[in-house]
């Protein structure tokens, strides 16, 4: 029997980027950094490619792949442009939003999951926009991680989940933002919807294009309706989560010692041990987050019977976006 392959992780020297961007003009695939989470990369245009892509994480073809550019004039050859795009691209990309607009007839079928629009993301992160530059076309790329466990934040996590079904990892550091892109419903320009929520809030899309942007959570049927991947169990360890509004000082001291208490910032009044950890310093909502998926690996390794992990304060902005990824992480099912 072969030995099985084992992913080799690449610094973003100009040779190894030149290597990997011929590896993706020949279809195959590459896990590539971006701010939010690390993707795993295929020409968005070769159905083959794209369908490695699926293979690779176990993902059901029904949920739909977002689609990367480096610049705007691809988003023409993609989708459907109208006056809202031109409002919001030029206020947060390249950056962690994702806009959902109509598609046109070059995007394959499996790349939206038959549906008539398009997820497309213009990422910030310098290697990757060189990586899209080389190799000239838009890139599929789903986060890097098997379906429904956590997303990857570092090139080792990757290797670690996906390290055995990929050849290519193109190393960027750990990721900075650490939660997935904002996504943005704009197929009609006069109804913008978060399908996602992310660093980028509704308020300050609400901002920009002046008229109100409906917000994401279980008050979104419409999210429900298009978004197939998002509203079910995802981003979860094989350990048990149990959420708390806020952690309670007596339960955490009477933890049983196979129980671990996840604060979101440093506490007051609790002794550190082994089975207290915390995300952030008080308040430093941004850091919780570009934390929470590398805890919720490292706390998965089977010690822990129960990880009991305490909600983001506020509705808005990381806290929203935070407390979707960790009430998914908690669900059933
Ligand atoms: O930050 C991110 O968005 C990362 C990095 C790699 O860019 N990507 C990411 O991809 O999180 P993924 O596949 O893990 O999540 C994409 C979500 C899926 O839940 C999918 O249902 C939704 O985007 N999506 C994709 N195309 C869509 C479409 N046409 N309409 C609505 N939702 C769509
Ligand atoms: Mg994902």
């Amino acid at each position: 029997m072969p030995l099985a392959s084992q992913a080799r992780l690449f610094r973003g020297t100009p040779r190894n980027l030149a290597r990997l961007a011929r590896a993706l003009q020949r279809g195959e695939l590459v896990a590539v950094p971006t701010e939010t989470v690390y993707g795993l990369a295929g020409d968005a245009l070769n159905p083959a490619a794209c369908r490695k892509i699926f293979k690779a994480k176990g993902r059901p073809t029904n949920d739909p792949l977002i689609v990367h550019i480096h610049a705007l004039a691809q988003l023409d050859t993609l989708a459907e442009r109208n006056d809202a795009v031109e409002q919001v691209a030029r206020a947060f990309w390249p950056g962690p939003l994702t806009i959902v607009l109509p598609k046109k007839a070059v995007v394959p079928d499996l790349v939206t999951s038959g549906r008539p629009s398009v997820a497309v993301r213009m990422p910030g992160h310098r290697l990757f926009r060189e990586l899209l530059k080389l190799c000239g076309r838009p890139l599929a790329a789903p986060s890097a991680n098997p379906f429904g466990y956590i997303s990857p934040t570092s090139a080792v996590h990757v290797r670690d989940s996906l390290g055995g079904k990929i050849d290519y990892i193109l190393d960027g550091g750990e990721a900075d933002i650490g939660l997935e892109s904002t996504i943005l419903d704009l197929r009609d320009p006069r109804r913008p919807a978060i399908l996602r929520p992310g660093a980028i809030s509704a308020k300050e899309i609400a901002r920009v294009l002046k008229r109100p942007v409906a917000g994401s959570g279980k008050t979104n049927t419409r999210g429900a309706a298009i978004a197939p991947g998002m509203l079910s169990k995802h981003y979860s360890p094989r350990s048990p989560i149990q959420l708390h509004r806020t952690l309670d000082a007596k339960l955490v001291r009477e933890l049983p010692a196979d129980e671990v208490a996840l604060y979101l910032f440093k506490p007051t009044g609790v002794k550190a041990a082994g089975n207290v950890r915390w995300l952030a310093e008080r308040g430093d909502l941004r850091q919780a987050g570009r934390r929470l998926f590398a805890t919720l690996r490292a706390l998965d390794d089977g010690r822990w019977k129960c990880i009991h992990a305490e909600l983001a304060p506020g509705g808005d902005g990381f806290a929203l976006a935070i407390n979707d990824r960790l009430t998914r992480a908690a669900a059933k099912r």
